[in-house]
């Protein structure tokens, strides 16, 4: 998808001189205290679950930072420590590791403000990029209502909305929405759970640094070469295979991110050790610097291009109920071809129509994610989209 765009984005806002977020310098333990962890028994008796669901929240977005250059992450305020018995993690190594660190609350529950602050913090990602994901991951799989995800499974903290007019959220390691099949390092849904980071995948993937790196560097043509394999592996094995224009764009972002947002800026590269503590041990490599510049679509769409070039044709679509692999066109696809194809997929059939039934505070946060997803695609010309698939997935 990525590799559609033209090659200018969403600076301005990521540039805006401000304050940066001194609530964050001293991680979360320091701002809410080690309750934050516990359950609603251990922290407030009996009935705190229910006034817990009681409490609407109101959507704060946060300044953007001031200081958008390289440092060291973690700097001493952000120690890893392991999860605790209770603390969600899920499929994504990035947001795990800045749980592990406390740039995330360290229980895996997270808003949106948590989400762009961390990732903006930490990583270096873009604003818009940050907050049009993290829109989509609470849309998708959290309470709009309490503006909360978990980022691994369920938990009490994220309860299905009012009269579960969508269901469970079930957090980002439930399948559909946003975590999807042909993931690097995951297995697909249909052959288990597909959150938990797979080791044999990882030393396959480990593999082609030995075979396409440049030493112990991981390159465009290690991830290119892996990707294409997982992919027709994915194809011929998994008969219930989902991998339409959304997730399609997402999984070479995803690959995109490995090469540039997990790269040591102060070395200039990623090495095949620093790549297996993100992935391995979820936690920031030894001497590591975040980005030089705030990642943004455009960086992605680099990156993306280089790595599904016109050697590694993969197409998006899924599988139908004979098993045969339908490719997306403008049958199911109005933007089919066009990045807004990304953005009508990941909204439109993806995210519950009733969402846009309800009133006051949630329906007002609704239209803030909403808002927030269409910043991400505006630049493209796509006209601001609804959502409009089924609830309860
Ligand atoms: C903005 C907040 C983010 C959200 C909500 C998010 C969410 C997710 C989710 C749900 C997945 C699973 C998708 C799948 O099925 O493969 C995922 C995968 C992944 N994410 Fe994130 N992510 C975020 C930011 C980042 C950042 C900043 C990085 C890199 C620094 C990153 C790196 C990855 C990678 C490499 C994978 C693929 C894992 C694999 O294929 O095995 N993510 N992310």
């Amino acid at each position: 998808m990525f590799q559609q765009l033209p090659l200018f984005i969403l600076l301005a806002t990521t540039l805006a001189p401000s304050l940066a977020f001194p609530s964050y310098a001293q991680g979360f333990e320091a701002r809410e205290g080690p309750k934050a962890r516990e359950g609603p028994k251990a922290r407030e008796g009996p009935k705190a679950k229910e006034e817990f669901e009681a409490r609407a929240a109101k959507i704060v977005l946060p300044t953007p930072q001031a200081y958008t250059g390289p440092k060291k992450i973690p700097d001493e305020h952000h120690p890893y420590r392991a999860p605790g018995p209770g603390d969600r993690r899920g499929p994504c190594p990035a947001l795990n590791t800045l749980a592990n660190h406390g740039y995330l609350p360290r229980n895996g529950i997270a808003s949106l403000a948590e989400l762009i602050s961390a990732n903006t913090e930490a990583f270096n990602l873009g604003y818009n990029f940050s907050s049009g994901v993290s829109a989509l991951a609470i849309l998708g799989r959290g309470n709009p209502f309490l503006d909360k995800v978990s980022i691994g499974g369920e938990h009490w903290m994220v309860p299905p909305l009012k009269e579960r007019i969508d269901g469970v959220p079930g957090g980002l390691s439930k399948h559909g929405r946003f975590e999807g099949d042909i993931s690097m390092t995951r297995q697909d849904a249909a052959f288990g759970d597909p959150a938990v980071f797979q080791p044999a995948m990882y030393e396959n993937m480990l593999t082609y640094v030995d075979k396409f790196g440049d030493g112990d560097i991981v390159t465009d043509t290690v991830l290119a070469e892996y990707r294409q394999d997982i992919y027709t592996t994915s194809l011929a094995n998994n008969p219930t295979l989902v991998w339409h224009a959304g997730r399609t764009g997402f999984s070479y972002g995803e690959a995109g991110f490995i090469l540039n947002s997990f790269r040591n800026s102060r070395t200039g590269h990623l090495t095949r050790q620093e790549m297996t503590t993100f992935f391995t041990e979820e936690r920031f490599p030894e001497n590591w610097y975040r980005r030089e510049s705030p990642l943004e679509f455009a960086d992605v769409q680099r990156a993306v291009a280089a790595i599904r070039g016109p050697v590694y044709p993969a197409f998006a679509g899924a599988k139908n109920e004979e098993g045969v692999y339908v490719r997306d066109s403008l049958d199911n696809n109005p933007y089919f071809g066009t990045v807004c194809a990304v953005y009508y997929d990941l909204l439109v059939p993806n995210i519950a129509g009733v969402l846009l039934e309800t009133k006051g505070q949630l329906r007002e946060n609704v239209d803030v994610y909403l808002e927030e997803m269409f910043n991400l695609f505006r630049p493209f010309e796509c006209p601001r989209m609804e959502p409009e698939g089924v609830a309860g997935l």
